[in-house]
């Protein structure tokens, strides 16, 4: 395996996560995605013998780190690998109730390290991506077979690339030759799709065809969608759920899940008294927490990091 160097995944916002989670002895948590375990191991420490530290991903790299953490913990362990809409579905079926559920999204540092996986644009590897390597569709898939509209709107919309149209016929033309197998030739096909002063602004000019393609390869916004309602559901009055996004697409899909649930009355404001009964499910506990400068120099990566939080108010 062609790794660049095993670097220790840094846990972003992790502080600002147990300060508004508040994990206390004895509680049981749910990590759906446990990656390297950085935030985990903070957990683990609050929640003493008595707690229950559940931990999903898909991911095999973390379920063998998640071992290793259990060797380090007292608290009672579980891992689940699967995608967290099926670890949450699953624990909801056993009848699993949490005191805390939160999510980290995106890739880790050990995904993007581990070469031969083609997530990074910088090294040539296959083109890949899976987070589950027994997933069938990978970044090849994608990138093969999308026809040039739908490749066109998925940079668009989940790259947010300026140039999306350029690149997607650009990659037509080039596999109309031979398929694209590997991340120098996508990064070739890109880079002499867009116009010249565009390659040296706005970052590496991959970088924003990379994210659109690994969200497709792992459904990543659908996963989320889907795995939301299922968090909410094992969460007990009082519980407490908890999303660090790395870009707007998921942050928005998070912040309207929470808001949904924290709106009461929505009775127009000139009726004299409330006729909708509503009354709501959750109390925000932070309305978007971002990191702190110095986090973001120590660890770049999180510099796009937004975390939301809200406390369920009933079961
Ligand atoms: C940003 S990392 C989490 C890092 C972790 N919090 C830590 O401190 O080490 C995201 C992890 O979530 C996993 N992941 C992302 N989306 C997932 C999903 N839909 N289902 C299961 N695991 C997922 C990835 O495989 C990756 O290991």
């Amino acid at each position: 395996m062609l790794v660049l160097e095993m670097t220790e995944h840094i846990p972003v916002l992790a502080g600002e996560l147990i300060d508004v989670v508040e994990p206390r002895p004895g509680e049981t948590v749910v990590d759906c995605t446990f990656g390297g375990g950085g935030h985990a191991r903070l957990v683990a420490g609050l929640i003493g013998p008595e707690g229950t530290l559940i931990g999903i991903d898909r991911d095999p790299i973390a379920e063998e780190r998640f071992e290793e953490l259990v060797a380090e913990v007292t608290c009672h362990t579980r891992f689940i690998r699967a995608s967290f809409e099926e670890g949450l579905r699953q624990l909801r079926d056993e009848g699993v109730v949490a005191d805390i559920v939160y999510m980290d999204l995106g890739m880790s540092s050990m995904q993007v390290d581990t070469l031969e996986r083609g997530f990074s644009y910088v090294y040539d590897a296959p083109l890949d991506m899976r987070m589950d390597p027994d997933q069938e569709l990978s970044a090849r898939d994608v990138v093969n077979d999308w026809d040039e509209r739908q490749l066109a709107r998925a940079l668009k919309e989940l790259g947010e690339e300026r140039y999306s149209g350029q690149i997607a016929r650009a990659i037509g033309r080039r596999r109309s030759k031979a398929p694209i197998e590997s991340t120098q030739e996508l990064v070739d096909v890109i880079t002499g799709a867009i116009p010249t002063p565009a390659r040296f602004a706005g970052g590496h000019p991959a970088k924003r065809t990379f994210q659109a393609v690994r969200i497709v390869v792992n459904d990543e916004l659908g996963q989320l969608e889907r795995a939301l309602p299922y968090s909410w559901d094992i969460l007990r009055a009082n519980g407490r759920l908890a999303g660090i996004s790395f870009h707007s697409l998921e942050d928005r899909r998070v912040k309207r899940f929470l808001a949904e649930r924290a709106t009461g009355c929505t009775c127009p404001p000139d009726f004299p008294v409330c006729v909708c009964g509503r009354e709501p499910e959750a109390e925000l506990l932070t309305r978007g927490t971002v990191p702190t400068p110095q986090e973001i120099a120590a660890n770049p990566r999180a510099k796009s990091a937004r975390l939301r939080a809200a406390r369920k108010l009933r079961s």
